[in-house]
């Protein structure tokens, strides 16, 4: 198949690229090459003609998407729209990857498939049109991911939680983390290999969740990370209350997927894709 991938210099993007660069016809596209928001720039994609095209493109700092809700609607909402647009327009598969943050937090057990979204912040509302307008396309796949941690680290955030983690101990600071929020820690290596199976297996179209296995509260993330590591920082729990941010979360959003098994995909443990992250980056021995 020829995959073209929009983000391909992402966290995700890069391990998709890697991936599905093993049997596939695979094209990247950084911002660089292509604006989302501009319906022209994504003509780009018709220039390609793919079988399929991955859009990894997001604005996805949470508060600051509180104070330009234009921007995180131009970003995840109007950026997938063309894309699913431009991909109908040439009979391409568009697959959109969403977040657990389209759900409101309240479930106390992992999001399903099945679940319905409720939003509680203007990412998750601004990603929940995306997957609208994705669902435009009816050759689509809605990839719902969370908590992502991959060798390239988010562009936008320079780095991801398991680096903080581990930069903290090095500097040897004191680390203030989160036990009442509930989380999937995802690889992004493992979510990519999942996708590769899905497109591979023509599997139906529709929203599936491509998290690891499990689900920790960050606290307990942070310490899995320490305990693999043999580090023993000064890691402080604290509480959601006690933290000034701009934009609520939801209190419990992990996600499991009751589609993937049925058609034999299932990721492994979060626990074991950890320490696998931390022997590509070349913290631990195998
Ligand atoms: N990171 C997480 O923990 C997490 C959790 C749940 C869901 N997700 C979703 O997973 C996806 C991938 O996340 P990630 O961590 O891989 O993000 P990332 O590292 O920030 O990658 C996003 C990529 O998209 C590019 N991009 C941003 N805005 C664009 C635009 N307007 N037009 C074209 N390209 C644009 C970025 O380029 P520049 O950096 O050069 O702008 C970057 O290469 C996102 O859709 C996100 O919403 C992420």
């Amino acid at each position: 198949m020829k995959i073209v991938i929009v983000g391909s210099t992402g966290q995700l993007g890069t391990d998709l690229m890697k991936m599905l660069s093993g049997g596939h016809k695979v094209i990247g596209l950084t911002h660089g090459d292509i604006e989302v928001t501009d319906r022209n720039s994504c003509l780009i994609l018709k220039e390609h003609h793919p079988d399929v095209i991955i859009n990894t493109a997001a604005f996805h700092k949470t508060d600051q998407c509180e104070e330009e809700p234009e921007k995180a609607f131009m970003v995840n909402a109007i950026g997938p729209r063309n894309v699913a647009e431009v991909s109908k327009e040439i009979e391409a598969t568009t697959i959109f990857i969403s977040t657990d943050y389209v759900f409101e937090g309240t479930k106390n057990e992992p999001y399903t498939e099945n679940d319905v979204p409720n939003p509680i912040n203007t990412y998750g509302i601004s990603k929940l049109a995306g997957e609208f307008f994705t669902r435009q396309n009816p050759k689509h796949y809605v990839v719902r991911v969370a908590s992502l941690f991959g060798a390239a680290g988010a562009s936008s955030k320079s780095g991801n939680f398991v680096e903080t983690m581990i930069a903290k101990a090095k500097m040897r600071e004191p680390i203030f983390v989160l036990n009442d929020r509930w989380v999937s820690p995802t690889y992004t290596r493992d979510g990519a290999e999942t996708m590769k199976k899905m497109i591979e297996s023509g599997l139906p179209f529709g929203t599936y969740h491509a998290t690891n296995e499990g689900f920790c509260t960050w606290f307990q993330f942070a310490k899995q990370i320490f305990s693999l590591l043999g580090l023993k920082p000064a890691l402080t729990i604290i509480k959601t209350t006690q933290m000034q941010v701009k934009a609520q979360r939801p209190k419990f959003s992990a996600l499991r997927s009751v589609k993937l098994p049925k058609h034999g995909i299932r990721a492994r443990e979060w626990t074991e894709a950890l320490a696998d992250y931390l022997v590509e980056m070349g913290y631990k021995q195998r």
